[in-house]
């Protein structure tokens, strides 16, 4: 494995960048949650909250516990966190879909505020353990209003969307992986009505390029799904048996399991039980282990439930299993030479951290949302994973990619891993925050 530099991190002026990270978390703190942008997505997003979390307490510790127990308080009686939880002080047309979309109030144990009706990876629980660690005293207090929001969440994916004893997803944004090229198979299915555009207006063009987001055959698709799920009262027995698209997805299962490691420390230091959690990530760790590795392609695939085959994409979804302690060593090894190997080029010379897409596949596109530009989230999940397999080296490199992406192009949504240059979005939340937090680590 070759693990070389190509920036010089050391002279980068790093009180520079933190300042930077910190601005841009204060700029998009609006009283109880962090918006990832201000004009591309103006609400609260759950899974950038924890990774948002996770840079706020290096800048205001409480503010990490309030991000979180905010977001929980968008929690559905039937435990689901939404993958949005809408300011009332925003208006409805500010972003596309908005709560008049999403129709969530007009549903019985509905929260108190607006919100959408599908879900994200669960990475809260990891988010939390931090936070309770960092607190000291009043990190007790934290997690013990933490914990059953987290532990509701996850009994939501296992009884109301598992497949085989794994978590389905129902549409492409739970993955987070929007636009991902392992959706184009199962979302061939789904028709592309762009006459849905008479009645409906994207908003996110108006504050990114149309080249760097999802199309609008993407969207027509998008929006058909989530009115199907919406029109059947966001019933999952419906859902996981009738959806256009049903997909397991091999990062959102892995966060899942991860997810129960970090309630088991929680349920521990509160003086619960945790061998239930831990159980639950080795089940979960093995039926990714049998049902998603392909030893062929040395990495975790996505499942189309419709079809019942395996998705041949490898996405960055198919690495993040290597935060799971519990892998067999096989898999370990074979999916760190994926990692550096010629689809991701993780650690080689002229590589910037981790493509989120195959180099070595026609349709990578190192400019267009998830289908190639690097992001710091699952960059950043990487830099764990390999921690917990002894990957130090390779961790390292990586934090150092993130540092001279940002110091090269800013605090953008997602850069160009060979260039450097950045796209979407500018001021992005989770970009400050995941910068911060490794440079805390650093220090
Ligand atoms: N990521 C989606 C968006 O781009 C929704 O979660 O708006």
């Amino acid at each position: 494995m070759v693990v070389t530099r190509t920036a010089p991190v050391a002279d980068l002026d790093h009180d520079q960048l933190a300042r930077e990270a910190i601005r841009v978390l204060i700029e998009n703190w609006h009283g109880h949650a962090t918006v990832p942008s201000r004009r591309l997505y103006p609400h609260q997003w759950s899974w950038d909250s924890a990774f948002i979390a996770l840079g706020q307490l290096h800048v205001a510790p409480q503010r990490a516990a309030v991000e979180l127990l905010s977001l929980f308080g968008a929690q559905w009686a039937d435990g689901r966190i939404p993958h949005i939880a809408f300011n009332p002080a925003v208006a409805d047309d500010a972003y596309f879909p908005g709560p008049s979309f999403w129709r969530s109030s007009a549903l019985p144990g509905h929260p108190p505020i607006d919100t959408s009706g599908i879900i994200q990876p669960p990475v809260h629980a990891i988010a939390a353990r931090a936070v309770m660690d960092r607190l000291g005293a009043p990190g007790r207090d934290f997690a013990s209003r933490a914990y059953p929001a987290l532990v509701a969440q996850n009994s939501y994916i296992r009884d109301q969307r598992s497949v085989n004893g794994l978590a389905a997803v129902v549409h492409p944004w739970e993955t987070g992986l929007d636009n991902s090229p392992a959706w184009d198979q199962p979302l061939s299915a789904v028709p592309a009505d762009l006459s849905l555009f008479d009645s409906y207006t994207r908003r996110d063009i108006d504050h990114a390029r149309s080249s760097e987001r999802p199309t609008d055959e993407d969207y027509a698709r998008y929006i058909r799904l989530a009115l199907a799920y919406r029109d059947h009262g966001y019933d999952d027995v419906w859902v996981r048996s009738r959806s256009e698209f049903v997909v397991v997805d091999p990062g959102f299962n892995a966060l899942w399991a991860w997810s129960e490691l970090a309630l088991a420390e929680i349920a521990g230091a509160l003086g619960r039980d945790s061998d239930t959690h831990r159980r639950e990530a080795e089940r979960i760790t093995k039926a990714l282990v049998d049902q998603l590795w392909s030893t062929g392609d040395e990495i975790f695939l996505a499942r189309d439930e419709r079809s019942g085959g395996l998705l041949g994409e490898r996405t960055v979804a198919g690495l993040i299993p290597l935060v799971l302690p519990g892998l067999p060593a096989g898999v370990r090894n074979a999916l760190r030479a994926t990692l550096t190997g010629p689809a991701f080029g993780a650690g080689q010379p002229g590589m910037l951290a981790v493509p989120s897409f195959d180099l070595t596949d026609r349709r990578y596109n190192p400019r267009r949302y998830w289908r190639g530009p690097t992001w710091l989230n699952t960059t950043w999940l990487l830099v764990e994973g390999l921690r917990v397999h002894d990957g130090e080296a390779l961790a390292q490199r990586l934090c150092d990619d993130m540092v001279a992406l940002v110091s090269g192009a800013g605090l953008r949504e997602y850069f160009n891993p060979r260039t450097g240059a950045g796209h979407g979005t500018s001021n992005f939340s989770w970009s400050a925050a995941l910068l911060l937090h490794v440079l805390a680590e650093r220090a």
